[in-house]
């Protein structure tokens, strides 16, 4: 039942002590969250695993690209554990290193040696280490606007992966015309844009993240019809035709402290994964908050981290067997860690 589980749970975690460290990313489930010894968006999660250094295992609630991160910026002998492998990134799993290879050697045929590439952390450790190797860095939601400016000092265009969304509204927002934003698409291995090529500014991954996607402007206009008085605020990986008409767009961490900061009685739309939309919801009964989306848009790949798994996967640590190891090879994680480093020296 759920209460031997939960029970099964406290049981291991008293046990292994400070041996045992769980982070767990905002769009887990509760039934996992509840049982989290931190919470938060990617950049503190990164933050909070390479401070940690008494913990023997990390069991990861979120999903695969970030238990690899974590891998790599804890120290060998920590275990970094993944409760379910099935918990993947759609996002991360469109930009393949074979693909970034083959378009970087095409992009340098094309703008020679005038590109920085930036990889948004939800990505596989192959193409942080790419990144990395090539002089440029990793960014996340929340520190995105400060990457791009800093990759700007460094060269006049950048190639920004895997995300086309949260890289066109960063660079938006920084001033960068949207016709000065070509796209590279993987999968016909050519570069989408119709002007001169030397207008380009950044050439922008054809990737993006099958959650917020499902964001659109009707959803938008249904809620500024249905309730005039409502914010709207959505995450950055929505589309920017979406973002352009919302009244606010941020990381998850961004979105929470902004309905934490707003007055009783205020009421919200949000557009961002279904378990944090309603934990938010359950928190402030004081506030009307809704989905932007009616349907509601779980992220499939989080939700298998649940129960049961997590349960799975600490009594594969009791038996001192530790199952769902995430080891990122040795030399992929030195030049992934370039690309993490050049980031997190920038709080
Ligand atoms: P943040 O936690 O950085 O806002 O990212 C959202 C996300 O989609 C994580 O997979
Ligand atoms: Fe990937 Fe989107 Fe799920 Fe985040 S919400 S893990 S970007 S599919």
């Amino acid at each position: 039942t759920v209460l031997e589980l939960e029970s099964r749970v406290r049981e291991i975690k008293e046990k292994l002590g400070k041996k045992l460290f769980i982070p767990g990313h905002h769009y887990q489930k509760d039934e996992v969250i509840q049982f989290a010894d931190a919470t938060g968006d990617s950049l503190k999660l990164a933050q909070l695993s390479e401070e940690n250094k008494d913990a023997e295992y990390i069991v990861f609630c979120g999903v695969h690209f970030m238990a690899e991160t974590a891998d790599i910026l804890t120290t060998p002998v920590q275990k970094v554990l993944l409760p379910d492998m099935r918990a993947g990134c759609s996002m991360a799993d469109m930009a393949d290193i074979h693909q970034t290879e083959r378009a970087w050697a095409k992009l340098v045929n094309i703008f020679g040696e005038t590109m920085l590439p930036l990889t948004y952390v939800n990505s596989t450790a192959a193409i942080k280490a790419f990144v990395g190797r090539h002089g440029g860095a990793t960014v996340t939601s929340s520190n995105a606007e400060k990457m791009v400016s800093w990759a700007f000092e460094q060269r006049p265009r950048i190639l920004f992966l895997p995300d086309q969304h949260l890289g066109r509204n960063t660079a938006y927002n920084l001033g960068v015309g949207l016709d000065e934003m070509a796209v590279w698409n993987p999968v016909s291995d050519k570069l989408e844009y119709e002007g001169p090529l030397e207008n380009v500014k950044v050439i922008l991954w054809k990737g993006h993240c099958s959650v917020h996607e499902n964001f659109t402007v009707e959803n938008v206009k249904e809620v500024r019809k249905q309730y005039p008085e409502m914010k709207i605020i959505v995450h950055p990986e929505c589309k920017r035709e979406v973002v352009a008409i919302s009244d606010m767009a941020g990381s998850t961490n961004y979105i929470i402290e902004a309905i934490e900061n707003s007055k009783p009685g205020s009421s919200w739309a949000i557009g961002t994964e279904m378990n944090l939309v309603n934990r938010i919801i359950n928190q402030h009964p004081d506030k009307h908050i809704l989905s932007l989306n009616p349907h509601m848009c779980p992220c499939l790949t989080m939700n298998r981290i649940d129960l049961p798994h997590l349960v799975w996967c600490l009594e594969t640590i009791e038996r001192g067997e530790g199952h769902n190891r995430i080891q990122v090879e040795e030399q992929t994680a030195a030049f992934a860690k370039l690309a993490l480093d050049r980031m997190l020296e920038r709080p």
